[in-house]
């Protein structure tokens, strides 16, 4: 094998990242607590491939969107189909809804997470291997679900301590509105049309709503000036929307109104939102982007079903959270002095290990010495020690390497054998 052959194989591919030490720990932390939030709200797992038929997403997201247009991951099967790498999670839970006949039982209310795939430019907060987690709430026509499905949202943000964001809300109305609106804005954007980007020329007739969304600053500008969608909603869409709002206000979640706010995807309808956060004082990002899709489930094969949803960037809460409010993990560790305590101690840490709701490690390695730094270092709260004294007065010596409720780090204290478990019990609250 050649040097140069060696050294790409041992990087990781452009874009994507191993995650370990902190970053895996908060990464599991976010991921435990986004899902007791969602399975107090009725979620149910839902687990889809990550692989996908190309025609997927090509149809549900939309040809002239950037993820479709340039940044999927597709490929040819050793069959020669086309397959994709999935870029986001919607539309293959719309394609397990219709390929499992799970339309006979709806509602579903469903929570997913794992990587995606977009061949984007990397940056900060932004990869070609992401992680999101996401929920899909599907045979649902109510404003109310929508409200419901932003108050998860914000009990998700409160819960993990991140303050600084701000709800974008929109409405892209119903399929009537956006015809009407997409000629206003056709007829405004070709005024235009020799100053946008190549990509917002070729989107003109066949799809101007994604000018509004494009990364081009020209386009930007010009877009500044377009008509709001916001002024031409029919009477039904208006009133769903009113709805949204007033089900916010209930709950006082704050939110902007950006009518700008279309979405990167070409599947919404009425309800669009984002919450972002500020990056650095330039830039800020989305950490989270959902809304309602009452044309998707039609527009791939099936029945005509109304849903909404959201999906969380988990890279991006990991950028927006605080490693140092992720509450440790409590463990303890047992330690033998000698060679001949060595079968009690397993024994005891196989018995600890069945009835407390906490790590319990057995160093083997090394010597006595060597074995407590090592639970200093992995952050044992106490450590369990069985020396000869202690098995010959059948005690175990308990020593203390963080100062947990009235004990303090450094002390030590010699309890009975069999009230061990109960100790832990009481004074570690497991
Ligand atoms: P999305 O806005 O494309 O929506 O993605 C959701 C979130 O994924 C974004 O807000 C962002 O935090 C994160 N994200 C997207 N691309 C990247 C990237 N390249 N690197 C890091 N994070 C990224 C959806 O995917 C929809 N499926 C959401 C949805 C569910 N709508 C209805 N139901």
């Amino acid at each position: 094998m050649n040097q140069k052959r060696e050294n790409q194989e041992l990087r990781t591919v452009r874009g994507m990242r191993d995650l370990f030490g902190e970053d895996a720990e908060l990464y599991r932390y976010i991921i435990e607590q986004i899902t007791k939030i969602v399975l107090k709200n009725g979620y149910t797992p839902i687990e889809t491939p990550i692989l996908e038929f190309t025609s997927v997403f090509m149809r549900s997201l939309g040809e002239y969107t950037d993820v479709v247009s340039k940044e999927m991951f597709s490929f040819l099967d050793r069959s020669e189909n086309s397959v994709s790498l999935r870029p986001e999670g919607t539309a293959s839970i719309v394609r397990a809804l219709i390929t499992n006949k799970l339309t006979q039982t709806l509602p579903q209310k469903w929570f997913y997470h794992g990587p995606m795939f977009r061949y984007d430019r990397p940056q900060k907060g932004r990869y070609r291997q992401f992680y999101q987690f996401g929920v899909e709430h599907i045979g649902t026509d109510a404003p109310l679900s929508d409200v419901e499905s932003i108050a998860v949202v914000a009990e998700v943000l409160k819960k993990l301590k991140i303050s600084n964001v701000t709800l974008s809300l929109n409405s892209v109305g119903d399929k009537e509105t956006r015809q009407k609106y997409k000629e206003k804005l056709v007829e405004y954007f070709s005024r235009y049309e020799n100053d946008l980007s190549l990509d917002s020329q070729r989107r003109l007739q066949a799809n101007p709503l994604r000018i509004l969304d494009s990364k081009d600053e020209k386009d930007q500008q010009i877009a500044l000036e377009a008509p709001s969608i916001l002024d031409h909603l029919t009477p039904s869409s208006h009133a769903f929307f009113d709805r949204v709002q007033e089900g916010l206000a209930l709950l006082n979640i704050a939110y902007e109104l950006d009518r700008m706010l279309v979405r990167g995807l070409d599947y919404y309808d009425h309800t669009t939102f984002e919450f972002k956060t500020c990056l650095d004082s330039q830039n800020s990002i989305a950490i989270v982007g959902g809304g309602r899709y009452n044309g998707l489930v039609e527009e791939m094969g099936g029945p005509s079903i109304p849903a909404v949803g959201w999906a969380f960037g988990i890279d991006r809460l990991m950028i927006a959270c605080n490693y140092s409010d992720v509450p440790l993990a409590k463990k303890i560790a047992v330690l033998f002095i000698n060679q001949e305590e060595e079968n009690i101690a397993l024994k005891l840490t196989h018995r600890l290990r069945d009835e407390l709701q906490m790590a319990v490690l057995f160093p083997t390695d090394g010597s006595f010495i060597k074995r407590l730094k090592y639970s200093d270092k992995i952050g044992a709260t106490c450590v369990v020690i069985l020396g000869a004294d202690e098995i010959q007065s059948n005690q175990a010596k308990l020593k203390f390497l963080y100062d947990i409720d009235s004990f303090q780090a450094g002390q030590e204290i010699s309890i009975p054998m069999e009230q061990v478990i109960a100790f832990f019990h009481q004074n570690l609250h497991v």
